[in-house]
């Protein structure tokens, strides 16, 4: 997640991308290299019109680094544009995450467009995570956004959080990186990395605390 030093998450009419610099970017590329998934709200999937995560480079010794991650969008409303970049832009088909209250005409346009299309119980993080690790994707990387980021936290579900600190102020209405209507216990992390870019931009790695409070 990229931020300005005010907190926001979105900046110029172009969310994230209007924060990013070249190092969150570089950072951004490479995170998506160790993921088996790369998991996203609908919200940002339409409104940073994603497309599937290009293909990997072989590494050093020439070895097939495999097919790129997929990308799974967590929709309760199947309102995806089956003519987006995300369905006709990829190697990976994308996965939707939905429910069967979903209206059928629409799973069924995104399944036409070669998504696979999950109709789950619920989109509780238990329930999205549980069927991606039946998929054998246990590697997620939660690109966001705030909604479902926060449905994270509140479900306590969250390992690591790579979190870059942009140097500008942005002020106007743009929401933090995680939110959500009910309040919940503090989720404590450490701080394992981190990595000042010449332009000022902080690349910030932390991990859920291992150790108590106060130590
Ligand atoms: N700064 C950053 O690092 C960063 C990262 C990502 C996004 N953003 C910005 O954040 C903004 C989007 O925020 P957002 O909160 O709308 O994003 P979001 O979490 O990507 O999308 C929210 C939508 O995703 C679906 N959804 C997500 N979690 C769900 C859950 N647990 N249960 C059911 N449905 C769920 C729903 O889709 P349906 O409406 O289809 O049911 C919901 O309306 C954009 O401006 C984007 O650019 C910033």
């Amino acid at each position: 997640m990229v931020t300005s030093l005010d907190g926001a998450v979105a900046a110029g009419g172009r969310g994230s991308q209007g924060l990013s610099t070249p190092a969150d970017r570089e950072l951004f590329r490479s995170v998506r290299r160790a993921a088996d998934v790369v998991l996203v709200g609908a919200g940002t999937a339409r409104d940073e019109n994603y497309r599937g995560v290009r293909p990997r480079r072989p590494g050093p010794d020439g070895a097939d680094p495999g097919p790129p991650p997929p990308v799974a969008v967590v929709t309760g409303s199947a309102a995806l544009d089956p003519a987006a970049p995300l369905f006709t832009d990829t190697t990976t088909a994308p996965i939707v995450l939905t429910t069967a209250a979903a209206p059928a005409a629409r799973r069924a346009a995104l399944a036409a467009a070669g998504a696979e299309v999950v109709a789950l119980a619920d989109l509780a993080p238990g329930t999205l995570l549980a069927e991606l690790g039946r998929r054998g994707l246990r590697e997620v990387l939660c690109e966001g956004g705030p909604t479902l980021l926060g449905a994270l936290v509140a479900a306590d579900a969250i390992d690591e959080l790579r979190l870059t600190l942009v140097p500008v102020l942005a002020g106007g209405p743009a929401g933090r990186i995680a939110g959500g209507p009910d309040a919940v216990p503090l989720r404590r992390m450490e701080l394992v990395g981190q990595l000042a870019a010449p332009d000022g931009t902080l690349l910030l790695h932390y991990r859920r605390a291992t150790r108590p409070p106060n130590e």
